[in-house]
């Protein structure tokens, strides 16, 4: 099983990568399992726009739409931003659904994580980050994992500094992977 892992913030210091690593390490240890992590910030492109369209079509969306197309599920954390979904992410789901004769979504299952300094964890934008996918014909897993207080969060490391939260991320995956392999 293919799992792909990448967060919806472009951001260098961006808690959603943080946590979406934690996320892809607990995948390796699945057996069976083959998990990639990849950077928005590998894959530029512009603000969608018609006329960038059909003139030079961004080749970063052709690439991340083979990459969904490849795996088997995809895990994704991402910011809220004024209570919805990351305006980043929003902009990479829109040109990977214009790539011609590439339709990476439908069946594709989607865990849905995402992290803030806020007290929600992000679970708000999450809500609206269902949206677009469920449009495209994904499976959404229904349920979502917010981290609160990411700021405090992490380790030097990268780890989950609170071992609770750490297990319940496994928990979560664990029953993620089991219904990827129903
Ligand atoms: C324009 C904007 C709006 C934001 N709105 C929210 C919000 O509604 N809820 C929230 O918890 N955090 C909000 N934040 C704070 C982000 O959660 C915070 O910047 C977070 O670190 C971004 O994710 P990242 O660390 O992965 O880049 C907002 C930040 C920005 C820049």
């Amino acid at each position: 099983m293919k799992v792909l892992c990448f967060a919806g913030s472009l951001r260098q210091g961006s808690y959603n990568k943080k946590y979406v690593r934690v996320a892809h390490k607990i995948l390796q240890t699945f057996a069976g399992v083959e998990s990639e992590y990849l950077d928005l910030l590998d894959y530029p492109l512009p603000v969608y726009n018609g006329d960038i369209e059909s003139k030079e079509f961004p080749q970063a969306a052709r690439q991340l739409a083979a990459k969904v197309k490849d795996c088997d599920a995809v895990v994704i954390s991402s910011p809220e931003n004024n209570g919805a979904m990351a305006a980043a992410l929003k902009n990479t789901i829109d040109w990977m659904s214009r790539v011609p004769g590439e339709d990476p979504w439908p069946g594709k299952w989607i865990l849905l994580l995402g992290a803030s300094p806020g007290a929600l964890g992000a679970v708000r934008g999450l809500w609206h980050t269902r949206v677009p996918f469920e449009a495209l014909n994904a499976i959404v897993y229904p349920t979502m994992s917010g981290l609160p207080r990411a700021h405090e969060a992490f380790a030097a490391d990268g780890a989950l500094k609170d071992s609770g939260a750490h297990e319940r991320l496994n928990t979560l995956i664990g029953k993620f992977v089991e219904q990827i392999r129903k």
